[in-house]
């Protein structure tokens, strides 16, 4: 197993984000979000650039931080070819330690990736990082779902995730996925399985790439940007800045360096 699952991720990715129902209402609220705030601004975990490319076909510089090198040179071809690579600046860094130039006015990490992280101390490493590399009354915003024991998909049978194709030869791409959770130690273990298809069908190439995702309760994730520094701003329950509740799926997160 690859020691960063993102490498041999980083061409499933797109067909991947496709199946999530909330991934264009999320990347709206980034790219907005990102594209208006004055000074520097940051995404952590960029990705493939489907939020920063956009931020920057606004016109507005961009930092992306990820610890994958696959990741980065899709997001780096994804500038290239929307013609706005300079105004991104991509970093091969983790969240733990990431270091900028220059103090940020906003730092986000979008689309659950803090999960990535699955133990307590390594997301308060992080949000302590965040804290450090953005200027007094600077920004940051981060999102996870809230953990639904009644979520199908996750009680380890094999789900069909998406048929697509292989970027690179065109084949035919199925993707499957197989997850189970650990209750106790909050973290869903994901299993994908990757096929690439040949003529009349045949499985002509198989790959499995896994990757832990860890949930969070809302009152943890109070209390650790807390425990970080942060004053809290705002905690949404969507990304249309709609207010938490009891049934909400998301935690959306504002929270402020004090100045
Ligand atoms: C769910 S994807 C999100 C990508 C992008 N923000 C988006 O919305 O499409 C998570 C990203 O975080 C990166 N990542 C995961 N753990 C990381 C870590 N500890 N440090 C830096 N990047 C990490 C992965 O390589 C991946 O690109």
């Amino acid at each position: 197993m690859p020691t960063v699952p993102y490498d041999d991720f980083a061409d499933v990715y797109d067909a991947w984000v496709d199946t999530v129902p909330v991934a264009e209402a999320m990347r709206s609220f980034y790219v907005e979000l990102l594209a208006e705030s004055d000074g520097p601004v940051v995404e952590l975990g960029v990705g493939n650039g489907r939020i920063c490319v956009e931020v920057a076909r606004r016109g507005r510089p961009v930092i992306g931080v990820d610890s994958s090198a696959a990741v980065l040179e899709l997001c780096r071809s994804r500038a290239r070819e929307a013609g706005v690579e300079e105004r991104l600046e991509l970093v091969q860094a983790d969240f733990r330690d990431f270091e900028l130039e220059t103090p940020a006015a906003l730092i986000t990490i979008p689309f659950h990736s803090l999960g990535h992280l699955t133990s307590d101390d390594d997301k308060l490493r992080c949000m302590r990082q965040v804290h450090r590399q953005l200027a007094p009354g600077g920004l940051f915003v981060w999102d996870h779902f809230v953990f639904d024991p009644d979520y199908p998909g996750q009680s380890g049978t094999l789900n069909l995730r998406a048929e697509t194709r292989d970027p690179a030869s065109g084949r035919e791409r199925l993707v499957w996925e197989c997850s189970s959770r650990d209750p106790e130690r909050q973290i869903i273990d994901i299993l994908v399985r990757v096929e690439d298809l040949g003529e009349g069908g045949a499985v002509e190439a198989t790959r499995y790439v896994r990757m832990e995702m860890s949930w969070i309760e809302p009152k943890r994730s109070r209390d650790l940007m807390a425990e970080s520094g942060f004053d809290i701003l705002e905690l949404y329950g969507d990304f249309q800045r709609g207010d938490f509740t009891a049934e909400s799926t998301h935690q959306v997160w504002v929270a402020r360096r004090p100045s």
